[in-house]
């Protein structure tokens, strides 16, 4: 099959073979253009040109779990450790409003502080001072009860990276005390009970094979999330993984392409990770059929200390406050930020 063959395959909604995915993994020059530019089409198509943003609130680097990738990991003794109040984090969403932003992502490590009690707390007073925002939580591994009470108090999405949908590579990549089995479970609580739930994975993390990537995209395609999260891996130097190399842009960006093809109606950012690698990494992912930015809101001194990865970007553009410079960027590709809640709409689009 030759690269348009594969599009229209993908974009049918058939299963593909793994000699597809792989031919269309590695797709080079203008085939690999050929790809994003259809993503690109499809994308357009559904969202016209237009970019969603969302003001990211980093509320905690102190975090139980051990991923042998991430720099806020609790056996990194280097990490700054810092954790928000009710009263920081709606500050942090005051200025984000002022912005224009209508969805605030309130992210953490898994930090004992916010019980179900604390979390609802926050949710109901920053979804009564912003009746017409939207909250999306990104707080990890939780019971069910928990999802569902946060959900209760107003949460409307979840953001929960499988990782990995190839339990072998989750077990590479996690401690023993973390399962797959687990993540997962989450994941289908999280869609059960209402939320527009996101899932996603690193690319070129450690020990990941093609077939690996091929499992993810499988999963992707069987789970409909409402948001995928897919960035490239980059190593943290205070981690076990800090020797293995950075995962590769194009890579990521076919990637991004391919799950814009499967799911047309996604909502598919253009990760820090990718804009943390050498320039023009967001701009390439809004051109490979992404449709959503997520500027840091984090209160600055914080910034820096939420570091899940070397040189991770959180000032200029990647900044909230960087807003206008973002407008630009984008402006140039003809591309245009809108403060729009931008929730996920389920219309048949094939
Ligand atoms: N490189 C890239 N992404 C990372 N994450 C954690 N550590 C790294 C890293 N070293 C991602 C994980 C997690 C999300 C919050 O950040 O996929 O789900």
């Amino acid at each position: 099959m030759n690269i348009n063959e594969l599009i229209t395959k993908l974009k049918s909604g058939k299963a593909l073979t793994e000699a597809e995915f792989e031919s269309l993994l590695e797709a080079e020059g203008d085939d690999m253009l050929c790809l994003t530019e259809a993503a690109r089409e499809t994308a357009e198509r559904i969202f016209s040109r237009k970019i969603f943003i969302r003001g990211l609130i980093e509320i905690s680097n102190i975090c139980k779990n051990d991923c042998l990738y991430c720099g806020i990991r609790r056996s990194n003794r280097c990490a700054d450790r810092y954790r928000l109040k009710e009263d920081n984090i709606l500050e942090c969403a005051d200025v984000g409003y002022k912005l224009g932003f209508r969805t605030f992502v309130l992210q953490g490590g898994e930090d004992g502080y916010y019980t179900d009690e604390t979390m609802c707390r926050i949710i109901r007073s920053i979804k009564s001072a912003y009746p017409d925002c939207a909250v999306t939580l990104s707080l990890g591994e939780r019971s069910r009860e928990s999802y569902g009470l946060m959900k209760e108090a107003g949460a409307d999405r979840y953001l929960l990276r499988h990782e990995s949908a190839s339990p072998e590579h989750y077990g590479k990549l996690h401690p023993s005390s973390m399962s797959y089995e687990n993540r997962i479970r989450c994941l289908h609580d999280l869609k059960e009970l209402g939320y527009q739930t996101g899932c996603g994975f690193m690319v070129g993390s450690p020990y990941q094979t093609t077939a690996n990537i091929i499992s993810d995209l499988r999963f992707i395609k069987a789970f409909k999330p409402h948001m995928v999260g897919v960035g490239p891996f980059i190593p943290h130097k205070d981690t076990p993984m800090r020797d293995f190399p950075a995962g590769n842009i194009d890579l990521t960006l076919k990637i991004l392409a391919v799950i814009r093809l499967m799911l047309p109606n996604v909502l598919l950012p253009a990760t820090t990770a990718l804009g943390s690698l050498r320039g023009g990494g967001r701009e390439r992912g809004i051109l490979a059929g992404a449709n959503v930015v997520m500027p840091n809101l984090s209160p600055p001194d914080k910034r820096e200390k939420y570091s899940l990865y070397n040189n991770k970007l959180a000032t200029g553009v990647e900044a909230a406050e960087g807003i206008n410079a973002l407008r630009e960027q984008f402006d140039a590709i003809g591309y245009k930020i809108v403060c729009e809640r931008g929730d996920y709409k389920d219309i048949d689009v094939r």
